[in-house]
């Protein structure tokens, strides 16, 4: 199969895949998987195997994609996640595999993950206070872990290692320079996320949105920062720290949505593509892996899905009111 360019309704490429190895996570951040909400998750027989991932991915890679990154719910309570790092590791046209998780269990698996392949990974740390911590990510857990994780990825070479903070009103805006001095420490990139209203379940409210302009000029109170600008395709705004090697990025999907350039399509743990975050329903592709269809078939399907594709669902919030929306948990964010 040759190489082609894909491009959708609003003439954008694809370029990179999300991809959910499992729903399941042992976290409940109130953001995300509030504790108390019942979920009925996937089941074992459900969910995509390793090999099942891989082909589809060569197959995505013929079509434009050269970046992965895996997410969940959490990524890392999938059991042997290296065994799928190594398949992608194999296919020559991917030039980027990254990760995203919780960093809980990740000072265990760093270093496995990084000799299967794996580049880079990015890690949600929404506070440094260890109570606060707990109740934002739903359990009685140790941060410590958690930046144990960071550490042991800059440690064995994953490279960049970022952290991600999902900012809400009242709960945790308080932290921004306390998060932008841990970068500092440690050597990381630190990413402030715009609380989104995706899904069904936070409890979102535009109250609770600290915005992109708010979060810089608090931070520029105190650091000179670097204008970096928004990179085509990528999400965050970054900034750089001067004096320092280290970046600031601003994730402002509400206050100023980059769908104009979004390249990504999401695939869920089970087999479900969907081209919007904020998609109400995905198009199931696990039963043409299953179902005999050869390499061709599932790329004419792609090339369906891309073709017709026109969601710019950040850029339309305010216009338009969704009740059905995807959970994040079961498209990795
Ligand atoms: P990089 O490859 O390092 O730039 O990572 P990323 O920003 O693409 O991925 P990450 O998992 O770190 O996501 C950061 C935040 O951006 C999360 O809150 C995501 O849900 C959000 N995000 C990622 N992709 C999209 C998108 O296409 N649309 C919107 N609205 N938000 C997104
Ligand atoms: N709004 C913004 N970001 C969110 N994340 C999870 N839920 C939300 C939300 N409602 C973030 C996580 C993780 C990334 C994949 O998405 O913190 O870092
Ligand atoms: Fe789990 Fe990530 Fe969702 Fe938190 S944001 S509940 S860590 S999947
Ligand atoms: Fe892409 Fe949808 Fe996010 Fe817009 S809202 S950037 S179209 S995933």
């Amino acid at each position: 199969m040759g190489s082609w360019t894909l491009s959708d309704k609003l003439g954008r490429p694809l370029k990179d895949l999300r991809v959910s190895v499992t729903d399941r996570c042992n976290f409940r951040c109130v953001f995300c998987m509030p504790p108390g909400k019942k979920i009925n998750f996937l089941a074992r027989k459900d969910l995509l195997s390793y090999e099942e991932i891989a082909r589809l991915v060569r197959i995505l890679t013929n079509l434009g994609v050269r970046k992965v990154r895996i997410t969940g719910g959490e990524p890392l309570v999938r059991s042997h996640l290296e065994n799928l790092i190594s398949l992608l590791s194999d296919i020559e046209q991917l030039k980027d595999i990254a990760l995203t998780t919780n960093g809980y269990t990740l000072a265990k698996k760093a270093e496995t993950l990084k000799k299967a392949g794996l580049k880079r990974v990015t890690v949600s740390l929404p506070s440094l206070k260890e109570e606060r911590f707990s109740k934002i990510v739903g359990r009685e857990v140790s941060l410590k872990e958690v930046i144990e994780g960071i550490e042991e990825s800059k440690r064995v070479g994953l490279d960049p290692v970022k952290v991600n903070a999902v900012v809400i009103r009242g709960l945790n805006d308080d932290e921004i320079m306390d998060l932008v001095e841990f970068g500092l420490e440690k050597g990381v990139s630190v990413r402030f996320i715009e609380f989104m209203d995706v899904g069904t379940l936070n409890g979102w409210s535009l109250e609770k949105v600290v915005t992109a302009d708010e979060m810089v000029e608090k931070i520029s109170k105190v650091y000179d920062l670097e204008d970096l600008g928004r990179n085509k395709g990528e999400t965050a705004y970054r900034f750089r720290i001067k004096g320092s090697a280290i970046e600031i990025g601003i994730i402002a999907s509400v206050s100023k949505p980059f769908c104009g350039s979004c390249s990504r399509l999401r695939l869920s743990a089970d087999g479900k593509l969907y081209t919007c975050l904020f998609a109400s329903e995905g198009v199931n592709v696990k039963d043409l892996l299953r179902g005999g269809s050869d390499d061709e078939a599932i790329r004419d399907l792609i090339v369906k899905i891309w073709e017709e594709r026109e969601d710019r669902y950040s850029e339309l919030r305010f216009q338009m009111r969704k009740e059905r929306k995807v959970e994040m948990f079961r498209v990795g964010g």
